[in-house]
């Protein structure tokens, strides 16, 4: 595991986007694996400038995203659909046809998961896959579980989670009960991964994620077994790991 500390979000987001453009750069035709939240915002607007600039294309670039509510069609504000043309794609060069989200209005949401699989199979898997990370310190919608997750599925969501992400609804009972969500097996298979995080409430989960035991109650903790994984995250999301980490940080 790699740590680059950056002072705040703005430099959390700067480092970040430098990553995704080395990669598009070195690999025109990568498969990226993107996340929706408020931390990769940043991010994202980096990228659209490097590639308003021209100093990037994704003209030849394919994306994946981690996750979808299931049960929501994409023309809801509040879709990931909506949140990746929005944020990023209808901003930059890439072809929509290259871009492909679990679909949240499946009838046969086991045969979507199965064809989601595929589809970044035949794509060569993921190059860089972006992660941000919940309270509970879920990836994707992977929540704390008995065991670490293999191949895109539907999830449960925790109450924690709906109520984190009840600010993008009128209130917690709109916020959707289920979701499709990349596994850990196709999470942990990307041949590089960049999860970014910001913020005090962040602190806790990431030392329990990066200092403590690997296990699937802590799905984040996966991310210590991968060959190529980078956290860039700022002062404040470092401070307990800053405070009490012996391993990776200090
Ligand atoms: C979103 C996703 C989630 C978020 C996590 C953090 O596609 O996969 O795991 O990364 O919930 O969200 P924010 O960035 O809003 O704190």
């Amino acid at each position: 595991m790699k740590l680059i500390a950056a002072k705040d979000y703005d430099e959390m987001s700067l480092i970040a986007a430098r990553f995704f453009a080395a990669q598009v750069l070195l690999k025109p035709t990568s498969l990226f694996g993107f996340a929706t939240g408020s931390t990769p915002i940043g991010l994202y607007k980096e990228l659209i400038r490097k590639n308003a600039d021209g100093k990037i294309t994704f003209k030849y670039a394919h994306t994946v995203n981690l996750d979808e509510y299931y049960g929501m069609s994409r023309d809801k504000k509040q879709s990931y659909y909506s949140f990746m043309h929005e944020n990023l794609f209808d901003h930059i060069d890439i072809n929509p046809e290259n871009t492909r989200l679990p679909d949240g209005m499946a009838e046969d949401p086991d045969a979507e998961c199965a064809a989601y699989d595929k589809h970044i199979a035949d794509l060569g898997g993921v190059d860089m896959q972006l992660l941000g990370i919940g309270h509970d310190g879920h990836i994707g919608f992977n929540e704390p579980a008995d065991h670490f997750s293999t191949g895109t599925n539907c999830v449960t969501l925790t109450a924690m989670t709906i109520d984190a992400n009840k600010r993008f609804f009128n209130s917690a009972d709109e916020v959707p009960r289920k979701a499709l969500t990349m596994g850990m097996r196709e999470i942990m298979q990307a041949k590089k991964i960049i999860m970014v995080v910001s913020g005090k409430d962040k602190a806790q989960i990431l030392y329990d994620s990066f200092c403590g035991p690997v296990t699937p109650q802590v799905p984040a903790s996966i991310l210590q077994l991968h060959p190529d994984f980078t956290l860039v995250a700022d002062e404040d999301a470092l401070s307990v790991m800053k405070a009490h980490c012996c391993k990776c940080c200090k």
